[in-house]
């Protein structure tokens, strides 16, 4: 031959020699398990749309972290589902709040594992936003109850919103809860949670901020797995434009000036580019969510042997870690652990 030929091939002839030279790894201690847990006892209700994950009540909440632990994953992701809802959100912040007997139990029951609280309203909202919401004709201050006849001519109010955040972020702290993960996309919220969590005496509880979130079609499944479907409009004045990268790093570097400790990217693997900015800019650790339509896909396709299930969960976590993510959230952590055991 003429010219030198590259013979990138050399290093990929074995298994051995491909794994020497594997540049992104993936271990257990990377995942964060997500779970919904539900009232009742010896409840386990499979989402329909997100086949292998249930609603789950406290007791089998325990049994299922207890085996995420054991497989290695450090750490669970809390979303509640109240027995009942209403304008304010009680059951986000109300001592008794369904996260709140889960973070008392899995605290007592499974330590050593950490517990992260996600922290939003439309879980326990009746009409299923993720803040206060009001008509505009009316004061700033006052929130209305009933969401106004034409959809058109409601808010999601912003700093009203804050109080909530706030509250609950201390009740679900007092509960057991060591991360607290704010989810909800309202400006402002991660200053006035950790003012509210310093305020408390809780200076050392970390914040996650779910700081780049998308207003994205992915979360689909999660809404018929959290019932937070809102009932009017969508969640587009607070989730950001899917198109905006830019508008993204504004998003992460003001949670970072109000005192986030670690920050978030989600959906992960429609968003790996922001993954990847996000990781040049900033040096905190970061995490990336891989939602519940990304695994619904996965699980529809392979389901139908379109494609092989453990292949693609791997190279899909793989594409995340390298994108920059440290931390991973992905409803895979305890069968992505067991293969990598
Ligand atoms: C709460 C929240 C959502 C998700 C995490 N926290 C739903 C939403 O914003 O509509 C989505 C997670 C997933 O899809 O797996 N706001």
């Amino acid at each position: 031959m003429a010219f030198p030929v590259t013979r990138l091939r050399r290093l990929r002839r074995t298994g051995e020699l491909r794994n020497l030279v594997r540049e992104t790894r993936l271990t257990p201690d990377a995942f964060v398990y997500p779970m919904f847990v539900c009232p009742g006892e010896g409840v386990r209700k499979e989402v329909r749309s997100m086949p292998g994950v249930c609603n789950l009540s406290v007791d089998e909440a325990v049994k299922e972290a207890q085996e995420a632990h054991a497989l290695g994953v450090p750490a669970v992701m809390l979303f509640g589902l109240p027995e009942k809802k209403d304008e304010v959100a009680t059951g986000a912040w109300t001592e008794n709040g369904i996260v709140q007997q889960a973070g008392r139990a899995l605290k007592s029951e499974v330590p050593g594992l950490i517990l992260m609280g996600d922290v939003c309203l439309c879980e326990y909202m009746s009409h299923g936003h993720c803040g206060i919401v009001k008509a505009p004709a009316q004061s700033l201050g006052a929130a209305v109850a009933a969401p106004p006849a034409a959809t058109a001519e409601y808010e999601i109010v912003n700093d009203p919103t804050l109080e909530f955040l706030a509250r609950t972020s201390v009740s679900l702290t007092r509960s057991g809860i060591d991360i607290i993960a704010p989810s909800d996309m309202m400006d402002g919220r991660v200053g006035a949670i950790r003012r509210a969590l310093d305020d408390a005496g809780f200076i050392n509880t970390p914040i996650l901020s779910y700081a780049a979130k998308f207003a994205s079609g992915f979360y689909g499944p999660f809404r018929e797995a959290a019932d937070s479907t809102p009932q009017f409009g969508d969640r587009r004045s607070y989730q950001m434009d899917s198109a905006n990268l830019r508008e993204a790093m504004r998003e992460i570097e003001a949670d970072i000036e109000e005192g986030a400790d670690m920050i978030m990217v989600k959906p992960a693997m429609p968003y790996l580019d922001v993954i990847a900015a996000a990781r040049e800019r900033f040096d905190l650790p970061l995490a990336a969510y891989q939602v519940s339509g990304e695994y619904a896909m996965i699980e529809a396709a392979a389901r139908n042997n379109w494609i092989d299930r453990e292949r693609v969960m791997m190279e899909s976590l793989i594409s995340i870690r390298r994108a920059g993510a440290s931390i991973i959230l992905t409803y895979y952590a305890k069968d992505a652990a067991r293969l990598l055991g």
